[in-house]
Protein backbone atom coordinates (compact mmCIF):
# COMPACT_ATOMS: atom_id res chain seq x y z
CA UNK A 1 0.00 0.00 0.00
CA UNK A 2 1.11 3.03 -0.75
CA UNK A 3 2.23 5.72 2.19
CA UNK A 4 4.06 8.27 2.73
CA UNK A 5 6.27 6.49 4.95
CA UNK A 6 6.57 3.94 2.66
CA UNK A 7 7.79 6.52 0.15
CA UNK A 8 10.59 8.35 1.74
CA UNK A 9 11.88 4.38 3.68
CA UNK A 10 12.03 2.99 0.18
CA UNK A 11 13.59 6.26 -1.50
CA UNK A 12 16.46 6.45 1.62
CA UNK A 13 17.33 2.85 1.03
CA UNK A 14 17.55 3.35 -2.63
CA UNK A 15 19.87 6.47 -2.56
CA UNK A 16 22.09 4.79 0.44
CA UNK A 17 22.80 2.32 -2.34
CA UNK A 18 23.20 4.46 -4.94
CA UNK A 19 25.63 6.99 -3.58
CA UNK A 20 27.15 5.06 -1.21
CA UNK A 21 30.18 6.68 1.00
CA UNK A 22 30.54 9.36 -1.76
CA UNK A 23 28.86 13.08 -1.93
CA UNK A 24 26.60 14.69 -3.92
CA UNK A 25 25.26 18.24 -4.32
CA UNK A 26 21.61 19.45 -4.75
CA UNK A 27 20.37 23.07 -5.98
CA UNK A 28 17.60 24.61 -4.32
CA UNK A 29 15.32 26.32 -6.21
CA UNK A 30 13.26 27.48 -2.99
CA UNK A 31 10.34 25.53 -4.81
CA UNK A 32 8.42 22.06 -3.60
CA UNK A 33 10.12 19.77 -5.62
CA UNK A 34 14.36 20.69 -5.62
CA UNK A 35 12.98 20.93 -1.48
CA UNK A 36 11.63 17.39 -0.78
CA UNK A 37 14.70 16.01 -3.22
CA UNK A 38 17.11 17.74 -1.11
CA UNK A 39 15.12 16.59 2.48
CA UNK A 40 14.91 13.03 1.66
CA UNK A 41 18.61 12.72 -0.24
CA UNK A 42 19.61 14.51 3.47
CA UNK A 43 17.24 12.01 5.46
CA UNK A 44 19.47 9.12 3.68
CA UNK A 45 23.14 10.74 3.71
CA UNK A 46 23.32 13.43 5.94
CA UNK A 47 26.52 15.61 6.00
CA UNK A 48 27.75 13.68 2.62
CA UNK A 49 24.85 16.30 1.06
CA UNK A 50 25.65 19.97 -0.01
CA UNK A 51 22.89 21.97 -1.55
CA UNK A 52 23.47 24.62 -3.53
CA UNK A 53 21.20 28.42 -3.33
CA UNK A 54 21.60 30.58 -5.65
CA UNK A 55 20.17 34.23 -4.62
CA UNK A 56 19.24 36.19 -7.93
CA UNK A 57 17.87 38.94 -6.61
CA UNK A 58 14.42 37.84 -8.59
CA UNK A 59 12.34 36.19 -5.38
CA UNK A 60 9.65 37.24 -3.84
CA UNK A 61 9.97 38.80 -0.17
CA UNK A 62 10.77 36.58 2.40
CA UNK A 63 11.95 33.54 -0.08
CA UNK A 64 15.21 33.30 0.30
CA UNK A 65 14.96 33.94 4.26
CA UNK A 66 12.81 30.56 3.81
CA UNK A 67 15.42 28.82 2.06
CA UNK A 68 18.61 29.81 4.43
CA UNK A 69 16.50 29.49 7.79
CA UNK A 70 13.39 27.32 7.82
CA UNK A 71 14.49 24.67 5.56
CA UNK A 72 17.80 24.95 7.18
CA UNK A 73 16.38 24.68 10.36
CA UNK A 74 13.74 21.54 9.66
CA UNK A 75 16.55 19.61 7.77
CA UNK A 76 20.18 20.27 9.16
CA UNK A 77 21.24 20.56 5.25
CA UNK A 78 25.08 22.33 4.74
CA UNK A 79 23.70 24.82 2.34
CA UNK A 80 25.83 27.46 0.36
CA UNK A 81 24.47 30.49 -0.69
CA UNK A 82 25.57 32.35 -3.68
CA UNK A 83 24.43 36.06 -3.67
CA UNK A 84 24.07 36.58 -7.25
CA UNK A 85 21.92 39.79 -7.16
CA UNK A 86 24.33 42.48 -8.49
CA UNK A 87 25.44 39.79 -11.27
CA UNK A 88 21.91 39.39 -12.40
CA UNK A 89 20.97 42.95 -12.25
CA UNK A 90 23.86 44.02 -13.69
CA UNK A 91 23.22 41.44 -16.76
CA UNK A 92 19.73 42.24 -17.24
CA UNK A 93 20.59 46.10 -17.20
CA UNK A 94 18.48 47.71 -19.85
CA UNK A 95 16.35 44.88 -20.79
CA UNK A 96 12.98 44.39 -21.83
CA UNK A 97 12.22 41.88 -24.23
CA UNK A 98 10.94 38.69 -22.32
CA UNK A 99 12.78 36.02 -23.80
CA UNK A 100 15.94 37.86 -23.63
CA UNK A 101 15.47 38.41 -20.29
CA UNK A 102 14.69 34.96 -20.08
CA UNK A 103 17.80 33.76 -21.65
CA UNK A 104 19.95 36.04 -19.45
CA UNK A 105 18.54 34.90 -16.34
CA UNK A 106 18.76 31.02 -17.31
CA UNK A 107 22.92 31.83 -18.74
CA UNK A 108 23.29 33.43 -15.16
CA UNK A 109 22.35 30.64 -13.42
CA UNK A 110 23.96 27.67 -14.90
CA UNK A 111 27.25 30.10 -14.91
CA UNK A 112 26.79 30.86 -11.04
CA UNK A 113 25.47 27.29 -9.95
CA UNK A 114 28.51 25.50 -11.93
CA UNK A 115 31.11 28.24 -10.48
CA UNK A 116 29.89 26.48 -6.86
CA UNK A 117 29.69 23.08 -8.24
CA UNK A 118 33.03 23.38 -9.17
CA UNK A 119 34.06 25.25 -5.52
CA UNK A 120 32.32 21.70 -3.67
CA UNK A 121 33.78 19.60 -6.15
CA UNK A 122 37.42 20.95 -5.33
CA UNK A 123 36.34 21.18 -1.52
CA UNK A 124 35.52 17.64 -1.96
CA UNK A 125 38.78 16.32 -3.26
CA UNK A 126 40.81 18.30 -0.83
CA UNK A 127 38.91 16.23 1.85
CA UNK A 128 39.68 13.20 -0.36
CA UNK A 129 36.32 12.77 -0.84
CA UNK A 130 34.66 12.39 -4.45
CA UNK A 131 31.38 14.49 -5.44
CA UNK A 132 29.70 12.41 -7.85
CA UNK A 133 25.82 12.80 -7.55
CA UNK A 134 23.37 15.55 -8.58
CA UNK A 135 20.15 15.40 -6.94
CA UNK A 136 17.30 16.53 -9.10
CA UNK A 137 13.71 16.80 -8.06
CA UNK A 138 11.94 15.35 -11.18
CA UNK A 139 8.40 14.25 -10.94
CA UNK A 140 6.97 11.64 -12.49
CA UNK A 141 5.10 13.94 -14.96
CA UNK A 142 8.31 15.48 -15.89
CA UNK A 143 9.94 11.69 -16.61
CA UNK A 144 6.52 10.86 -18.87
CA UNK A 145 6.96 14.31 -20.75
CA UNK A 146 10.72 13.96 -21.88
CA UNK A 147 10.25 10.50 -23.04
CA UNK A 148 8.90 11.58 -25.76
CA UNK A 149 4.61 11.27 -25.16
CA UNK A 150 2.87 13.59 -27.18
CA UNK A 151 5.30 16.92 -26.25
CA UNK A 152 4.09 19.76 -25.53
CA UNK A 153 4.31 23.13 -27.50
CA UNK A 154 5.55 25.78 -25.20
CA UNK A 155 5.76 29.28 -26.69
CA UNK A 156 7.76 30.13 -23.94
CA UNK A 157 11.43 28.81 -23.35
CA UNK A 158 10.71 27.67 -19.73
CA UNK A 159 13.99 26.96 -18.04
CA UNK A 160 13.80 25.87 -14.07
CA UNK A 161 16.13 27.25 -11.82
CA UNK A 162 16.89 23.98 -11.06
CA UNK A 163 17.82 23.02 -15.08
CA UNK A 164 20.97 21.91 -15.50
CA UNK A 165 23.25 22.23 -18.49
CA UNK A 166 23.38 18.39 -20.25
CA UNK A 167 27.57 18.49 -20.21
CA UNK A 168 27.71 17.80 -16.26
CA UNK A 169 29.55 14.44 -15.34
CA UNK A 170 27.57 13.93 -12.36
CA UNK A 171 25.18 10.50 -11.71
CA UNK A 172 21.92 12.01 -11.35
CA UNK A 173 19.83 10.92 -8.30
CA UNK A 174 16.07 11.70 -8.33
CA UNK A 175 14.03 10.27 -5.70
CA UNK A 176 10.84 11.63 -7.17
CA UNK A 177 10.37 10.36 -10.38
CA UNK A 178 7.77 8.00 -9.15
CA UNK A 179 5.79 10.76 -8.08
CA UNK A 180 3.10 13.38 -8.59
CA UNK A 181 2.61 16.76 -7.41
CA UNK A 182 0.34 16.19 -4.42
CA UNK A 183 2.45 13.00 -3.40
CA UNK A 184 5.72 15.17 -3.00
CA UNK A 185 3.55 17.72 -1.05
CA UNK A 186 2.74 15.21 1.40
CA UNK A 187 6.22 13.62 1.67
CA UNK A 188 7.56 17.17 2.06
CA UNK A 189 5.22 17.35 5.04
CA UNK A 190 6.14 13.75 6.66
CA UNK A 191 9.61 15.16 6.36
CA UNK A 192 8.56 17.99 8.36
CA UNK A 193 9.42 20.70 6.12
CA UNK A 194 8.09 24.25 6.50
CA UNK A 195 4.78 24.81 5.14
CA UNK A 196 5.48 27.89 3.15
CA UNK A 197 7.86 25.86 1.38
CA UNK A 198 5.56 22.81 0.82
CA UNK A 199 2.15 24.35 0.04
CA UNK A 200 3.89 26.93 -2.42
CA UNK A 201 2.00 27.49 -5.51
CA UNK A 202 3.52 27.87 -8.74
CA UNK A 203 6.54 30.54 -9.30
CA UNK A 204 8.60 30.55 -12.66
CA UNK A 205 12.05 30.13 -12.28
CA UNK A 206 13.13 33.34 -13.79
CA UNK A 207 11.32 35.01 -11.06
CA UNK A 208 9.89 38.32 -10.72
CA UNK A 209 12.43 39.10 -13.53
CA UNK A 210 9.66 38.34 -15.74
CA UNK A 211 6.92 39.89 -14.12
CA UNK A 212 8.51 43.53 -14.64
CA UNK A 213 7.20 44.45 -17.84
CA UNK A 214 9.86 46.77 -19.05
CA UNK A 215 13.57 46.50 -17.92
CA UNK A 216 14.80 45.01 -14.25
CA UNK A 217 16.15 47.48 -11.64
CA UNK A 218 16.93 46.87 -8.05
CA UNK A 219 13.45 49.83 -7.03
CA UNK A 220 11.41 48.47 -9.44
CA UNK A 221 11.94 44.72 -7.85
CA UNK A 222 11.70 45.62 -4.46
CA UNK A 223 8.12 47.92 -5.33
CA UNK A 224 6.76 44.67 -6.73
CA UNK A 225 8.13 42.72 -3.54
CA UNK A 226 6.16 45.33 -2.00
CA UNK A 227 2.81 44.57 -4.06
CA UNK A 228 3.01 41.02 -4.31
CA UNK A 229 3.78 40.16 -0.62
CA UNK A 230 0.34 42.54 0.19
CA UNK A 231 -1.63 40.65 -2.44
CA UNK A 232 -0.52 37.11 -1.16
CA UNK A 233 -0.82 37.84 2.65
CA UNK A 234 -5.00 39.09 1.68
CA UNK A 235 -5.13 36.00 -0.22
CA UNK A 236 -3.90 33.71 2.08
CA UNK A 237 -6.36 35.52 4.47
CA UNK A 238 -9.52 35.25 2.95
CA UNK A 239 -8.41 31.37 2.69
CA UNK A 240 -8.13 31.49 -1.04
CA UNK A 241 -4.78 29.66 -1.45
CA UNK A 242 -6.11 26.63 -2.75
CA UNK A 243 -8.88 28.01 -5.34
CA UNK A 244 -6.34 29.66 -7.01
CA UNK A 245 -3.68 27.89 -8.83
CA UNK A 246 -1.53 31.35 -8.65
CA UNK A 247 -1.53 34.82 -8.93
CA UNK A 248 0.96 36.40 -10.30
CA UNK A 249 1.24 40.45 -9.71
CA UNK A 250 2.78 41.97 -12.29
CA UNK A 251 4.26 45.60 -12.61
CA UNK A 252 3.91 47.82 -16.00
CA UNK A 253 6.82 49.67 -15.31
CA UNK A 254 6.93 51.66 -18.80
CA UNK A 255 3.21 52.63 -18.22
CA UNK A 256 2.37 55.54 -15.94
CA UNK A 257 -1.95 56.67 -15.46
CA UNK A 258 -2.76 60.15 -13.45
CA UNK A 259 -4.22 59.66 -9.83
CA UNK A 260 -4.99 61.71 -7.19
CA UNK A 261 -4.11 60.88 -3.55
CA UNK A 262 -4.25 63.72 -0.68
CA UNK A 263 -4.03 66.93 -2.57
CA UNK A 264 -1.93 66.03 -5.12
CA UNK A 265 -1.77 64.45 -8.33
CA UNK A 266 0.27 61.23 -8.96
CA UNK A 267 1.65 59.79 -12.08
CA UNK A 268 2.69 56.55 -11.17
CA UNK A 269 2.61 53.01 -12.25
CA UNK A 270 -0.25 50.14 -12.39
CA UNK A 271 -0.01 46.72 -10.42
CA UNK A 272 -1.75 43.79 -12.58
CA UNK A 273 -3.30 41.27 -10.36
CA UNK A 274 -3.65 37.68 -12.23
CA UNK A 275 -5.59 35.11 -10.32
CA UNK A 276 -5.74 32.31 -12.17
CA UNK A 277 -7.62 28.99 -11.39
CA UNK A 278 -6.20 25.79 -12.86
CA UNK A 279 -5.34 21.94 -13.54
CA UNK A 280 -2.03 22.14 -15.14
CA UNK A 281 -0.90 25.33 -15.60
CA UNK A 282 -1.61 24.46 -19.73
CA UNK A 283 -5.04 25.99 -19.83
CA UNK A 284 -6.40 28.34 -17.08
CA UNK A 285 -9.23 30.30 -16.06
CA UNK A 286 -9.49 33.89 -14.10
CA UNK A 287 -10.74 33.69 -10.75
CA UNK A 288 -13.77 35.17 -9.51
CA UNK A 289 -12.76 36.16 -6.75
CA UNK A 290 -14.73 38.05 -4.06
CA UNK A 291 -14.98 41.69 -4.61
CA UNK A 292 -14.27 42.50 -1.21
CA UNK A 293 -10.77 40.64 -0.95
CA UNK A 294 -10.15 42.68 -4.47
CA UNK A 295 -10.86 45.98 -2.79
CA UNK A 296 -8.52 45.11 0.17
CA UNK A 297 -5.41 44.22 -1.48
CA UNK A 298 -6.32 47.40 -4.27
CA UNK A 299 -6.76 50.01 -1.02
CA UNK A 300 -3.44 48.27 0.74
CA UNK A 301 -0.90 48.52 -2.60
CA UNK A 302 -2.23 51.86 -3.39
CA UNK A 303 -1.68 53.20 0.65
CA UNK A 304 1.57 51.35 1.11
CA UNK A 305 3.17 50.70 -2.15
CA UNK A 306 5.36 54.41 -3.44
CA UNK A 307 4.72 55.11 -7.18
CA UNK A 308 1.89 52.57 -7.60
CA UNK A 309 -1.60 54.53 -7.98
CA UNK A 310 -3.49 51.83 -9.63
CA UNK A 311 -3.99 48.39 -9.74
CA UNK A 312 -6.09 46.47 -12.22
CA UNK A 313 -7.41 42.97 -12.10
CA UNK A 314 -6.56 40.70 -15.16
CA UNK A 315 -10.05 39.06 -16.54
CA UNK A 316 -8.14 37.23 -19.58
CA UNK A 317 -8.78 33.09 -19.71
CA UNK A 318 -5.68 31.08 -21.00
CA UNK A 319 -5.47 30.27 -24.12
CA UNK A 320 -5.30 33.79 -25.39
CA UNK A 321 -3.51 35.11 -22.78
CA UNK A 322 -0.40 33.31 -20.74
CA UNK A 323 -0.58 33.08 -17.15
CA UNK A 324 2.59 34.99 -16.78
CA UNK A 325 2.78 38.26 -18.62
CA UNK A 326 6.15 37.81 -20.23
P1 LIG B 1 2.45 30.53 -18.91
O1 LIG B 1 2.78 31.97 -18.65
O2 LIG B 1 3.22 29.94 -20.06
O3 LIG B 1 2.89 29.74 -17.62
O4 LIG B 1 0.97 30.31 -19.06
C1 LIG B 1 2.55 28.40 -17.35
C2 LIG B 1 3.16 28.01 -16.01
O5 LIG B 1 4.57 27.99 -16.09
C3 LIG B 1 5.14 28.94 -15.20
N1 LIG B 1 6.27 29.54 -15.90
C4 LIG B 1 7.56 29.19 -15.75
N2 LIG B 1 8.13 28.29 -14.91
N3 LIG B 1 10.24 28.85 -15.77
C5 LIG B 1 9.47 28.14 -14.93
O6 LIG B 1 10.02 27.36 -14.15
C6 LIG B 1 9.75 29.76 -16.65
O7 LIG B 1 10.48 30.38 -17.42
C7 LIG B 1 8.33 29.94 -16.61
N4 LIG B 1 7.48 30.72 -17.33
C8 LIG B 1 6.23 30.47 -16.86
C9 LIG B 1 4.04 29.91 -14.87
O8 LIG B 1 4.24 30.53 -13.61
C10 LIG B 1 2.84 29.01 -14.89
O9 LIG B 1 2.71 28.27 -13.69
Amino acid sequence: TWTTGNVIEEQVEAIRAQVGSKRAICGLSGGVDSAVAAALVQKAIGSQLTCVYVDHGLMRKGETEQVEKDFVASTGVNLKVVDAQDRFLAALAGVSDPETKRKIIGREFIRVFEQAQAEIVAEGAADGEQVAFLVQGTLYPDVVESGGGTGTANIKSHHNVGGLPEDLEFELVEPLRQLFKDEVRMVGQELGLPDEIVQRQPFPGPGLGIRIVGDVTRERLDLLREADAIAREELTAAGLDREIWQCPVVLLADVRSVGVQGDGRTYGHPIVLRPVSSEDAMTADWTRMPYEVLARISTRITNEVADVNRVVLDVTSKPPGTIEWE
